[in-house]
């Protein structure tokens, strides 16, 4: 590949396939590394089309020296798998993957002497645990789940070899992040994937509590842009939170999709709000969310076929999952 070229791991998962389109657009050669464990191939069929993108089937672990170029422009690093509930369950599967793998891969550019402008880790908010106020980068780490221990042992690695090995590196901490391509898996996924195929089954969207609960909706749009100017600054080994600032409630959420809804008990080990102070971001990378939460639930809604194969959950269903595995919490 010539010209100037950009990695991105976790590409044919939600954010990975988006950030891949991204850069095509903005002419860069784009490798896409996926095993495929949580994304699909589906999400780069635009990206397939373009002669300047090159897909490798594999473990982001396990990449050669030979299938990447010595030089690459920036490296975006989203592989990752993402769920809490699975996590509680297999804790040692989403440290492998998530935390040392990310090791390895870092390990693997240091002593392969790979030069990069920049290498972005995505990071999670989920650091903050059941934090419900404004968050700044400053506020207290507070781990309750292993997804969450996961994500964070790998950024705290990410900055570390920044730190020591003087590696070009930035950890973005994203809140809650939508658009097309992007599913939920399980009932304590997303809710807007919850309600999307509740809405496509007619069935009534299932509102936790009072509702009052918020989400710091981040369009997907904004996000990948965020991560590239994030990639274009001059700043290195620095945490950074993305979200939009301004949290909407389930409630406002829910009216976007359907009037049909009932009312289910509220369920412990979630934040009751995320809100992110984005301030840090938005000087440093000069960025600001462009896309409304009105507006980028119009898109969803428009485009509600996405989620037809998504699992359909139901009060029933919720309130199973929901026992299962509240008892790991206090
Ligand atoms: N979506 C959000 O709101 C959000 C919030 C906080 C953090 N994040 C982080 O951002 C990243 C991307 O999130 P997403 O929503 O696009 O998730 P996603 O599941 O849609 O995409 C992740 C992709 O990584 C791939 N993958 C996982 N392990 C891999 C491995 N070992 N080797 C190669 N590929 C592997 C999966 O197949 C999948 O395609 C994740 O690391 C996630 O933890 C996302």
């Amino acid at each position: 590949m010539v010209g100037k070229t950009c990695l991105v791991t976790g590409a044919a998962g939600f954010i990975g396939s988006h950030m891949v389109d991204f850069l095509l657009k903005k002419k860069y050669y784009v490798i896409g590394i996926d095993n495929l464990s949580n994304g699909s191939i589906k999400n780069l069929s635009f990206a397939k089309k373009d002669k300047k993108f090159k897909f490798l089937k594999k473990d982001f672990s396990r990449v050669k020296k030979n299938e990447i170029p010595k030089n690459i422009h920036f490296i975006f690093h989203y592989a990752g798998i993402g769920s809490v509930v699975p996590s509680i369950e297999k804790p040692l599967k989403y440290f492998q993957n998530n935390a040392l793998k990310t090791i390895q891969f870092l390990e693997f550019l240091r002593n392969n002497r790979i030069n990069f402008k920049k290498f972005v880790y995505a990071a999670s908010s989920s650091c903050y645990g059941l934090f419900s106020k404004k968050t700044n980068e400053n506020t207290r780490i507070s781990i309750q789940h292993p997804y969450a221990y996961s994500k964070y042992v790998g950024e705290q690695s990410c900055l570390l070899w920044a730190k020591i090995y003087k590696l070009p590196i930035i950890s973005i901490r994203i809140f809650n992040a939508y658009g097309i391509r992007f599913k939920t898996t399980g009932a304590y996924g997303s809710v807007i994937g919850v309600f999307l195929r509740q809405k496509l089954s007619n069935y009534p969207l299932t509102i936790s509590g009072n509702g009052n609960q918020k989400r710091d909706y981040i369009y997907i749009s904004d996000v990948v842009n965020a991560f590239f100017l994030g990639a274009k600054s001059k700043h290195v080994n620095k945490i950074y939170n993305l979200g939009c600032g301004r949290p909407n409630t389930i409630n406002k959420l829910s009216k976007l999709i359907s009037n049909e809804f009932q009312k289910i008990p509220y369920r412990k080990g979630e934040p009751f709000a995320t809100h992110a102070n984005i301030s840090k971001i938005k000087k440093d990378f000069n960025w600001k969310p462009k896309v409304s939460f009105k507006e980028g639930m119009k898109i969803i809604v428009n485009n509600i076929h996405e989620w037809k194969s998504a699992p359909l959950w139901t009060s029933k269903s919720i309130k199973k999952y929901t026992k299962n595995w509240t008892k790991y919490i206090k």
